[in-house]
């Protein structure tokens, strides 16, 4: 395997890749189903249009086509890869399916496992698989983002439904003297996590004799969108701020702010918060409404293919979602020798 030396505490991002769901479905279409309309999604959250899953193309699909782009990109062999990390609320099976998306791959040699912390899942996650890299433990990881919350989605409650979309993306991590995660915070606060919830059914049932048990099972989305904003608009900025500060960078100097995807009013009011033109935000939610663990490597992919994202460009970072849970790394962007 390619790559730092054994010692290295580095990590670089080599390569990124996405998959679409198969589906696009407008507002005017959901304005057919829920009391709605385009101007309102539009003015409220910035989203035109959102792609939802066929019902016969699985979460491991969508993880295993983002990560096979990643590694196109990065120029790497699946079977070069040490880690398979897969950030997701909804696998297709409860035991994990970053296995299934290793056997998809043919990433024979890498550990496959799931981490699941809603729409920051993929911040985290990319902060984890840097500590088995920066350890020199392994070498080369791919980290997927991917989620298809169009199966948790109450299509009948026009406060929620008009937000989410399906999609996924990926990064390839590779260790490097040349490192590219500058620095990164994450934060939790269980306390406050009733405001968004993907919760359990409520079940009693007979076992035998005088036992019961709960039957497996969730209820829809339930969130207070208001208490989410107001979150969001309030702890991003702080745990970006806190973050830049750490590590010295005036956001001036920051090429593009590289949000979770959730509403283009959270988006445009982090970037006034630093001054930071609206023209280094980057943003796709009008396409995609919020992926959930996708939307950071989707909108990174997208940047990079785009040739907006250049070798050596500094991002600024941040997830935020269900938990509570919410972070901000500061990343350099390397990309494929
Ligand atoms: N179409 C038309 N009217 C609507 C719709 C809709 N789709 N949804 C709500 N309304 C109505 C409400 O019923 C309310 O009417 P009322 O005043 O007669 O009661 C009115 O519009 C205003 O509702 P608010 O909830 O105050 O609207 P707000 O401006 O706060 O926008 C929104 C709602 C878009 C949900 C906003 O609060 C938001 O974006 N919150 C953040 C949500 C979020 O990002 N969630 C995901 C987090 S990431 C994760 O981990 C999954």
């Amino acid at each position: 395997m390619a790559g730092a030396s054994p010692h290295s505490r580095g990590v670089a991002l080599i390569g990124s890749g996405s998959a679409q769901a198969a589906q696009v479905i407008t507002n005017h279409q959901l304005g057919q189903r829920v009391e709605t309309s385009d101007e309102w999604i539009r003015s409220r959250t910035g989203i035109s249009t959102r792609r939802v899953s066929s019902p016969d193309q699985r979460l491991s699909d969508l993880a295993a086509d983002a990560g096979r782009s990643a590694l196109e990109m990065a120029g790497w062999s699946a079977n070069s890869l040490d880690l398979v990390l897969l950030a997701t609320s909804t696998p297709d099976d409860l035991f994990g399916s970053a296995p299934a998306v290793q056997a998809a791959l043919g990433a024979s040699n890498a550990v496959a496992f799931d981490l699941t912390s809603a729409c920051s899942g993929f911040l985290f996650s990319l902060v984890t698989a840097a500590q088995y890299l920066r350890t020199g433990a392994m070498r080369r990881a791919l980290v997927i983002g991917a989620d298809q919350l169009s199966r948790f989605v109450d299509w009948d409650d026009r406060r929620s439904c008009v937000l989410f979309g399906d999609g996924a993306g990926a990064v390839a991590l590779e260790a490097s003297d040349d490192d590219g995660l500058l620095g990164f915070l994450v934060r939790s606060d269980g306390a406050r996590g009733g405001v968004l919830n993907l919760p359990a059914i409520d079940s009693d049932a007979p076992l035998a004799d005088d036992a019961r048990h709960r039957r497996g099972g969730y209820r829809p989305i339930e969130m207070n969108g208001q208490e989410v904003y107001k979150f969001a608009v309030r702890e991003v900025p702080a745990v970006l701020e806190c973050l830049l500060e750490r590590c010295a960078v005036s956001p001036e100097t920051i090429d593009w702010l590289l949000l979770h995807q959730a509403n283009q009013r959270i988006l445009d009011a982090v970037a006034d918060r630093f001054a930071i033109p609206r023209a280094k935000v980057l943003s796709n939610l009008a396409h995609y409404g919020n992926t959930s663990a996708a939307t950071i490597p989707l909108v990174l992919d997208e940047a990079v293919r785009d040739g907006k994202i250049q070798p050596g460009h500094l991002l600024a970072s941040s997830g935020f979602g269900a938990g509570l849970s919410w972070g901000a790394a500061l990343l350099r962007w390397q990309g494929p020798a």
